[in-house]
Formats: C-alpha cells, structure tokens, sequence
C-alpha cells in the first residue's frame, strides 16, 4: 500500500499542512456530531505543531476530541513528574486551550500494574469506538510510539523497555525511568487514519528504511507500510535518503 509522502522546504509550511489535513480529517467527523478520536505524540518535533493547534483551536474543533496519549514512562512516582508524556501534553497543549478537550485519556506511569492499566486503555479505545486519526513521530531507530525495533506488529498497548539510543535521546543525563507503557503496533495500525512527521539528519536512516525498505520488525515504522491511509510528512532532511 502506497503511503503519501509530503516534502516541506521548510519547518513552517510542513507545520500548517500539518494543521490543515488534520483540520480536513476530523472537519466530517465533527459535522456527524461524532468525537473525533486522537491519538497524540509528545516528542520536540510536535512541539510546534501544538504551538499552532492551540491557535486554531476552533477550527480544529479540540473542545470536542476525545484525545489518547500515545504513551507514557513507567513507574512514575506519584505527582507531577516534568519528564512524563502527561507533563508534556499539559503543558504544551491542554493549558493553553481556551476550551481543553472534553475527553483525555492517558496511560497511568503510576498505575502500580502496568498489564490491568493497558488492558483498561484498550477498552476505552475499543468502546469508544477505534482511533480516527493517529498523528506519529518517529524515533532516530524507527521507533514509533515507544515500539522499539523487534516489536511485533500484532502487539497491543503493553510495558516495555526502552531501547539506550532512545534513553539517550530523551534524557540528558542518567534515565530517571527505563521503561514505559506504550500503545502496541497492532493497535496503532487499527487508526483509521496515520499521519507521521520527522524533522531533521537525524531522522533521515529511519524515514529511508520505514518506507523504501522490506517490511521488517527491526524497524517498527517500517508496518505503517501494512496501512492503507498513511501520510508521511517531512522536511528535506530528514527525506534527503528517499
Ligand atoms: C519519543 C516518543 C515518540 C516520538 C519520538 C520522537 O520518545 N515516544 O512518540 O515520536 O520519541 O521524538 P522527537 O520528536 O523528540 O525526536
């Protein structure tokens, strides 16, 4: 299945794109009187993006997503913890609406077992019927979510270690968490709809590989191939090896 793959010139015209197929995606959606249901990275590429969803809050109709964070570290000590997913999205997101989205789910870091709390995302996912639109990042080893290489493509919401380049990535200093709970690969390809961004050199090898070479665990992104509404947007760096 042929993905659609956008190349930006630069960071802000990807980024209004961005908004505005997003904006096209959830618009019929809305007009059904439907939630849409979002699932929502954290990550510094989306960083902007939020930045930008916030001002077109009315457009994008966010007061009436249902939204699902992607993922969260695990365990995470009880309280407000600076370096969780939940921290990111607040602080990045729901803070600066004027009207924060009436549902937000997330997956419990605290949650003292891990299994019940991914058993109990998945049903709200199932109940609520299905994610409409799945917006990814990618990681620099073709992590999606926090699917590391050699995830199965059949998997669920579930615990997992996280991969040294990924801890590296995302802490400066020693990891204050290895582990994390994460929505599974099987899960993400049931979204209707995908829509994944990478920036940057750095993310180059893992954009090549997800969509020009054979489908293969060692690269988790590469199963998007397996999707068949899968729209890839990316600047010229990080497409400079397609
Ligand atoms: C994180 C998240 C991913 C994200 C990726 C890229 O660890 N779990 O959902 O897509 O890594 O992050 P960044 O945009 O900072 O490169």
């Amino acid at each position: 299945m042929k993905p659609r793959i956008w190349r930006f010139d630069n960071a802000n015209s990807l980024y209004y794109a961005l908004i505005d197929e997003i904006a096209s995606a959830v618009r019929p959606i809305l007009d059904s009187s439907r939630s849409p249901m979002m699932a929502l990275p954290t990550g510094n590429t989306m960083i902007p993006f939020y930045r930008l969803a916030v001002e077109s809050e009315e457009r994008l109709g966010i007061r009436d997503w249902t939204c699902f964070n992607l993922d969260e570290y695990h365990p995470l000590p009880s309280g407000d913890t600076p370096y969780s997913f939940r921290s990111y999205l607040e602080q990045h997101f729901y803070s600066r609406l004027i009207h924060p989205p009436r549902h937000r789910m997330e997956l419990d870091g605290t949650a003292p077992d891990p299994k019940e709390e991914c058993a109990r995302y998945e049903h709200e996912i199932r109940t609520r019927g299905g994610i409409d639109l799945a917006l990814l990042g990618i990681g620099t080893n073709g992590h999606i979510a926090f699917n590391e290489p050699g995830s199965a493509f059949d998997s669920r919401t579930r615990l997992v270690h996280l991969h040294p380049d990924t801890l590296l990535a995302n802490f400066k200093g020693a990891p204050p968490v290895t582990s994390a709970l994460t929505l599974g690969i099987g899960t993400l390809l049931e979204a209707r709809k995908i829509v994944i961004v990478a920036m940057g050199k750095s993310k180059s090898q893992a954009v090549r590989s997800a969509i020009s070479d054979p489908i293969h665990p060692s690269v988790p992104a590469s199963a998007l191939q397996n999707h068949p509404d899968v729209t890839w947007m990316l600047d010229q760096e990080s497409s400079d090896r397609l």
